[in-house]
């Protein structure tokens, strides 16, 4: 396993981290397994949330890491009333600081190694998180050591070209940022991540897959074709050859696309790419993708070529 820098936090992150969002509800075990797995493999980054699986992510994860501290974990608080891009901010210090106590005891640890407002979606409640008191009680938690680093993360697929990154991290107020890039959103390449290094914030890398719902995603080539349909469909790729062509994809090969996409991740200066997986197979599968230089300057030069343009995620 390589280790990147996460930025100014100086934490050494492995390349590939584990994305807890899912499994730790429907089959705790395989979770655990994955969890062990994934540390057997020097991965030493995991990411979760306070309402990951109704807050099971969390406790679980708990329990796989009892006796692992040196294992570095990201949680967040997330101020609104769902994941929905058209949520309401409800967000309140009281409630930043309650979320965060109660993911230390569930997590079962003395202190959060990265605390991360959760798919901040707008410039308006981007302000109403640094003015209304969430900020402030973030940096309070900071101070009092009960959580190491704090961040950001964005939803892009309601901010597709990081407009709330592009705000908030000049600002210098964040040690970490969790964003979206993937072989086919790539706009990251152009704003954030760029952004991301002249602040020297840490990078944390999701989506890598597209989140895939199984049918359309980075999981599979049928999945990926239908992905390439639905941006044809949203009007964001041309309803023409080679976009229509079933081969589009082939130049990718010998790689298959979940290993394609990792590698394109990891082709940029990003501290590490986090990919949800619920089993030790697909732990296997996508330790295949950590080979120097991952990917090649004509397979990346034709990704940009073919999806480039795309400006908002679809899933
Ligand atoms: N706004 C935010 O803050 C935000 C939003 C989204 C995600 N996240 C975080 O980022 C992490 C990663 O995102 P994600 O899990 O949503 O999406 P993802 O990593 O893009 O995709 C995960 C999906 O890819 C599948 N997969 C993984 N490796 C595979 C392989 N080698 N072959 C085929 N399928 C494979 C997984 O399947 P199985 O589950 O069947 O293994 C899972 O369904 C999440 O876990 C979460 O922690 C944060």
């Amino acid at each position: 396993m390589r280790y990147r820098r996460l930025g100014r936090t100086d934490l050494q992150v492995s390349e590939l981290s584990y994305g807890a969002a899912r499994g730790a509800a429907q089959d705790p075990r395989g979770f655990i397994a994955t969890v062990h797995a994934c540390l057997d493999a020097g991965i030493n980054f995991v990411d979760t949330a306070e309402g990951y699986d109704g807050g099971q992510s969390e406790t679980v994860l708990g329990a796989a890491l009892q006796g692992h501290d040196d294992v570095i974990v990201e949680t967040k608080y997330c101020p609104y009333e769902s994941y929905r891009v058209g949520a309401a901010f409800v967000g309140t210090p009281q409630a930043l600081v309650a979320s965060a106590e109660q993911s230390l005891r569930r997590l079962r640890r003395d202190r959060l190694d990265v605390l991360l407002g959760h798919g901040i979606r707008t410039l308006e409640s981007l302000d109403r998180f640094m003015t209304g008191g969430c900020y402030d009680a973030m940096v309070r938690l900071r101070e009092q050591g009960k959580v190491r680093f704090i961040g950001l993360s964005e939803l892009s697929e309601g901010d597709g070209t990081h407009q709330v990154l592009q705000q908030a991290i000049p600002t210098g107020a964040f040690d970490v940022a969790m964003l979206t890039i993937n072989l086919m959103l790539q706009t990251a390449e152009e704003s954030a991540i760029p952004l991301c290094r002249e602040h020297d914030v840490g990078t944390v890398v999701m989506m890598s897959l597209n989140q895939s719902s199984g049918q359309s995603g980075l999981t599979s080539l049928p999945a990926a074709l239908e992905l390439i349909r639905r941006y044809i469909a949203e009007g964001q790729l041309p309803d023409e050859p080679p976009w229509t062509e079933p081969d589009v994809l082939d130049f990718l090969e010998p790689y298959p696309i979940p290993e394609a996409a990792i590698r394109y991740v990891l082709s940029h200066e990003v501290s590490t790419c986090c990919v949800g997986m619920r089993s030790p197979e697909r732990l296997e599968a996508n330790l295949r993708a950590l080979e120097p230089p991952y990917l090649d300057e004509a397979r990346l030069q034709r990704l940009r070529e073919l999806f480039g343009r795309i400006r908002r995620q679809v899933f």
